[in-house]
């Protein structure tokens, strides 16, 4: 998967003034402050020079994990999403991967780093329309009232913290009142304390109108923070549109954990900064997408990589009954062709 050509060009534009060996400084101590601090609600990026480090390693990843997921949920549910709110939006990964696959009327990024926002809105000046026109507003999702921010996509008004001059006023196209269609939480839980984490997950599911897709790092922690949150949102009247094809709890053993995997190439200075050779790498991301209205995607959701043999596949699946184990043949017809050539992750009838 890679990112949009516009969004390369813009790294390339912005890497050229950059000082290479600060970079991996910085990139250095990111991954440092990440594998000490997470999870504890420090802050861990806050320099134009760790932005932009972030931009280089980890734009391309969460990138891909976002468009991925966004792609699979979008396969199950009739309504296409014209707002977003991306929340915790660092330098606008979710917002560029919405953008791909969506025709967006307006993008409200939240991120209370001006380093990871200064850098967003620049990238963002080589995006399409929507993108170039995204409000990026100043705003710590711990502090509560996103539904304020929500109401950007009602009357076009931002709040006075902003610090972005007004321009085009956003759209009354439907949305419904206060809330974006689509609101995206990439990376963002797994940085934040466990109340801050469970208080924010409801508010942005109070400010969504359609879709709410939170994508955590393919790990047991990050799927754990789903799954924290998994109940707590049913609990208060969401459906469950992907990757499970059902709106019950999880039903995966407590030793395991659902992650899926999106191959994303790696540039020179990439591949420099996250010091490896291969040309690409695996992210790992676990993800669901809430839905407010029941959907239709009711089959199996393949966990593993089909394993193809000679006249059949196996395969561990999710369904409505729970992960089960089942070998497909000739016989299966078109569920048995489309098995040999599907991934983990992928749907299957
Ligand atoms: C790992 S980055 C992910 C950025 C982006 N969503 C992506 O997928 O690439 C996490 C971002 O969340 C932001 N963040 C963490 N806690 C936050 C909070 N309480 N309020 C607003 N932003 C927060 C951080 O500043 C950082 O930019």
């Amino acid at each position: 998967m890679e990112i949009p050509f516009e969004l390369r060009t813009a790294l390339e534009r912005i890497l050229q003034d950059a000082d290479h060996g600060q970079l991996f400084r910085d990139s250095q101590n990111i991954s440092l402050r990440y594998r000490t601090r997470g999870g504890t609600g420090e802050r861990l990026l806050t320099s134009d020079g760790e932005a932009l480090s972030y931009a280089i390693s980890r734009m391309p990843a969460t990138y891909g994990a976002v468009r991925t997921a966004l792609e699979k949920t979008l396969a199950c549910v009739d309504c296409r999403p014209r707002t977003l709110l991306d929340a915790g939006a660092g330098t606008g990964a979710a917002s560029w991967a919405a953008a791909s696959l969506l025709d967006l009327d307006c993008v409200a990024c939240l991120e209370r780093e001006m380093a990871m926002r200064s850098l967003g809105a620049r990238l963002m000046e080589d995006g399409v329309q929507v993108l170039r026109k995204a409000k990026w507003i100043e705003h710590d999702l711990g502090s509560g009232d996103i539904l304020k921010n929500g109401e950007l996509f009602n009357n076009g008004k931002l709040p006075d913290n902003s610090g972005l001059p007004e321009n085009d006023e956003f759209p009354e196209n439907g949305s419904t009142l206060g809330k974006a269609d689509l609101v995206i939480a990439s990376y963002v839980l797994n940085e934040m304390a466990e109340d801050a984490r469970k208080r924010t997950v409801r508010q942005l599911w109070e400010s969504t109108g359609m879709i709410l897709l939170l994508v955590e790092p393919g790990t047991p922690t990050g799927y754990s923070h789903l799954k924290e949150v998994r109940n707590m949102l049913i609990e208060q009247g969401a459906f469950i549109a992907a990757p499970c094809p059902h709106s019950a709890g999880c039903p995966m053993e407590t030793d395991d954990w659902c992650h899926f995997t999106c191959r994303v190439p790696r540039s020179r200075l990439h591949r420099q900064l996250k010091d490896g050779e291969a040309p690409y790498e695996d992210e790992k991301f676990s993800y669901t997408a809430f839905v407010r209205e029941t959907c239709s995607c009711g089959g199996m959701r393949i966990l593993r990589h089909p394993q193809v043999r000679g006249g059949h596949v196996m395969l561990r699946v999710c369904t409505q009954d729970g992960i089960k184990d089942i070998t497909l043949t000739k016989k299966d017809g078109e569920s048995y062709k489309k098995a040999r050539k599907a991934v983990s992750g992928d749907e299957l009838d």
